[in-house]
């Protein structure tokens, strides 16, 4: 049994916000295509996904992403479409605990197909993207990246699913812990993550973690012209 820290046992209150946005965010989503009939299948990734339930009972995004399929599901939006979801972590444990709670959980009996991995991000990532090139007319998907660090997000990842144009992705990074490392000796890892957006003798020194989000988010946008939303926390 490997040794979590209590902010991986629990989930902390701004962990609770982070979820609470993902709901509304998949509210909205979904609302929008159920005002199509055409769209018949929805793929939903999480591919950080954590245990689904905290042993506060808080529950993390997975259970967020189905619980609101369910409501969909039962207002009969996007009625004539399919849900697939697929959930990702290394830990096995974690992706353990995740299954077992659903299998056991009300979830399990309606019709969304759900399926896991246990796959590090930088392989997932190349199989979501393969997987979402060859997705028909009639289907979209949602990615949602929730890492606790930063240095396996590439931006040319970002810029491929974006690229398929029928995907929507939320993405968090931990800005605070990356401004810390910008103001205070920053490592090559930061260094290649802001090198992707602009080289780096052109990236502003920011005096706050607010700055240093601004200058994310505004870098994120001219890059890639298009982001669908991305939160920082
Ligand atoms: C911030 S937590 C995710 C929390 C989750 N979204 C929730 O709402 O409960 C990050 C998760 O990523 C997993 N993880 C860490 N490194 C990973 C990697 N390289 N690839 C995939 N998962 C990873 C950790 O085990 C952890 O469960």
């Amino acid at each position: 049994m490997k040794k979590y820290r209590d902010s991986q046992r629990n989930l902390y209150p701004h962990s609770e916000i982070k979820v609470e946005l993902l709901r509304i965010y998949l509210e909205k989503y979904f609302l929008v295509l159920g005002h199509s009939t055409q769209i018949k299948k929805i793929y939903v990734y999480d591919l950080f996904c954590g245990p689904g339930i905290y042993e506060n009972e808080k529950q993390g995004s997975p259970l967020v992403i189905l619980n609101e399929i369910l409501k969909v599901l039962e207002k009969g939006i996007c009625s004539e479409a399919k849900f697939e979801c697929f959930f990702n972590d290394t830990d096995s444990e974690r992706i353990l605990i995740l299954k077992d709670y659903i299998s056991k959980s009300s979830i399990n009996k309606k019709n969304i197909d759900t399926s896991y991995s246990c796959k590090d991000y930088e392989i997932v990532i190349d199989e979501v993207i393969r997987k979402n090139n060859s997705l028909g007319d009639r289907e979209k998907s949602f990615v949602f990246i929730d890492p606790f660090q930063y240095k396996n997000i590439r931006l040319k990842d970002i810029e491929s699913l974006l690229n398929t144009k029928k995907t929507e992705i939320l993405l968090f990074l931990p800005t605070q812990f990356m401004f810390r490392f910008e103001s205070n000796g920053t490592p090559q890892s930061l260094k290649s993550f802001i090198e992707d957006l602009v080289p780096y003798d052109e990236w502003p020194i920011s005096i706050t973690g607010i700055d240093f989000i601004y200058s994310l988010k505004e870098h994120f946008k001219w890059k890639l012209e298009m982001i669908s939303i991305l939160i920082l926390l």
